[in-house]
């Protein structure tokens, strides 16, 4: 039988599998099913369930607009399009410093009033720090080895409980996550294992963005087994179309929500629900706004906020030439330094206009992979070089939509330290510099508080303690999210005083 017939056979036995060959057909994406008649019954009906998500023809849609808009000239085009931030719009945690005050009132008065609502983005597969689990399941060796997950649901819990002390009130920051195919089951599971961390179960929601195809330089899709597509998620603003389906958004209005604060998973010092920055968005009446942290680094792998015609938007680092990525001030700093830290404030309102109008305007970003496939003999090849691309739509790339649209400039060493990659040697973003940015921090934290760490000979460990080897702090200190959120003096001192908590953890070495 040949390879057609035999697809019509078995396929082809009912209505909706004449459908679905059809729709194959006319999309020019039938190769897909040239090993159909090797699977087992089991591996085809795993195909169907994946051939029925996906709509061929706008496949081939977004294909042709992502080739259309991506390559060497629309680069150099937004290179030449580019401007940076204007201060009028900047927030600056230390140009600032005497509006943080008011601007953490004003946030922490709104989560008191349950107007806050968290939102994680973790459907990211991790590729490059090398796990098969999400990224929030990683536990980077901290002292307490509490994993991300867990160090975000103990900071949304010390937020409530100071938001209520405040104004004595009860309060709550719903939590919704978005996974994806690859990461819905484990991180619920590892939830449910966890017992939520001590967050109330109708309070956690998970949800699943959306899975495309991976291409070859044709539009065609590619099979990583025979009865298999190189599926990956649609990228982190497939956020818009999943708030959409999936009614996320029905629930944030009967809870009375009316900002989000949208974050990445793999940033150890987020900030979860930041009441100033929450406070310093609304104050400004933005409907949307982002953190960022001062880019010094013209390689450093982060986006920039900027404006392009007069639109705000995320450069991504891989999408403008080293020539503007280096361009500088006459005061010696980068041109373009607003570094996006996947940190951002939407009104509930702005975000259903953008579900309700917007979503289908946004394209896709193409990002060219070495992606398995199989051969037409039905072997598995691992290409040494990119053979197709994935697409994916971004979460800031609705920016261009705000109608006052803010930024808030924050450190890098209290708020940004996102593990990327696996330990290495003069590695970057790894568990290691996630570890050290932490313990970092929460030392400075005690100095802050004016306390001060000794040995086990009572001696005074000095403020700034020598790195006995390259690797690793002399001095371990872990404060308890439950402690302290971020470093508040009162907080910590009164733990001091008290001196018998046990979710604070030193080591001196
Ligand atoms: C991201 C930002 C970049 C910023 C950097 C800071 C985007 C598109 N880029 O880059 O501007 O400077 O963080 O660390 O936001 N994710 C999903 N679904 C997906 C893909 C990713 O939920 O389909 C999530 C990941 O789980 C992660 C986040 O999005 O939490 C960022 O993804 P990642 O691929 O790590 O982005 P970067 O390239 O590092």
């Amino acid at each position: 039988m040949s390879f057609s017939a035999a697809i019509v056979a078995t396929l082809a036995s009912s209505e909706q599998g004449v459908q679905r060959t059809t729709r194959l057909n006319e999309s020019g994406q039938s190769h897909v099913l040239q090993f159909w008649d090797q699977l087992s019954p089991e591996e085809q009906a795993e195909m169907i369930v994946d051939l029925e998500s996906l709509n061929f023809m706008e496949i081939n849609n977004f294909f042709k607009t992502a080739m259309k808009t991506s390559g060497q000239n629309s680069q150099e085009k937004v290179d030449t399009r580019m401007e940076p931030v204007p201060r009028e719009v900047l927030g600056s945690v230390t140009r600032d410093r005497e509006c943080l005050k008011e601007w953490e009132e004003e946030g922490l008065r709104c989560i008191s009033e349950n107007k806050v609502a968290v939102l994680l983005l973790a459907g990211g597969q991790g590729t490059r720090l090398g796990v098969s689990y999400p990224k929030g399941m990683y536990d980077v060796g901290l002292p307490s080895r509490k994993t991300l997950f867990q160090i975000q649901a103990e900071r949304i819990r010390k937020l409530e409980q100071l938001a209520e002390k405040q104004h004595t009130r009860k309060c709550c920051i719903p939590w919704y996550i978005m996974t994806s195919g690859r990461t819905m089951d484990m991180t619920k599971e590892f939830f449910i294992r966890h017992k939520y961390f001590g967050l109330k179960e109708e309070n956690v929601f998970f949800f699943q963005q959306g899975m495309l195809p991976a291409v070859d330089f044709n539009g065609k899709i590619i099979l990583e087994g025979k009865g298999k597509l190189a599926m990956a998620p649609d990228g982190n603003g497939g956020l818009y179309r999943a708030l959409g389906t999936q009614n996320i958004m029905k629930d944030m209005e009967t809870r009375g929500i009316s900002c989000i604060h949208v974050y990445c998973v793999d940033n150890i010092l987020v900030k979860v629900a930041d009441p100033a920055f929450i406070g310093f968005c609304t104050l400004k009446g933005a409907d949307c706004g982002a953190k960022v942290v001062e880019k010094t680094n013209p390689t450093e792998a982060v986006g920039v906020v900027c404006k392009v015609d007069g639109r705000y938007q995320v450069v991504e680092y891989s999408e403008i030439t080293l020539e503007t990525a280096e361009k500088r001030t006459a005061d010696g700093r980068l041109l373009f330094n607003a570094g996006n830290i996947a940190n951002h404030f939407f009104t509930l309102t702005f975000l259903k206009e953008i579900v309700r109008i917007h979503e289908p305007q946004l394209q896709h970003h193409v990002a060219q992979k070495k992606i398995p496939y199989v051969n037409t003999k039905g072997q598995l090849i691992k290409p040494d070089k990119p053979n197709g691309i994935k697409m994916e739509k971004f979460v800031f790339d609705i920016f261009q939509f705000a109608k006052t649209f803010v930024v808030y400039e924050v450190l890098r060493e209290d708020e940004f330290s996102p593990l990327k990659n696996a330990d290495s040697q003069d590695g970057k973003d790894n568990p290691t510099t996630a570890r050290q940015a932490l313990m970092s921090l929460h030392h400075r934290w005690i100095l802050n508080a004016g306390g001060h760490f000794v040995d086990e000979n009572g001696t005074r460990i000095p403020a700034i303690p020598s790195l006995k080897d390259g690797t690793d702090l002399p001095i371990k200190c872990e404060i308890s999210p439950l402690v302290s959120y971020g470093g508040e003096v009162r907080g910590i001192k009164a733990y001091f005083n008290l001196n018998i908590n046990p979710r604070v953890f030193f080591y001196f070495i």
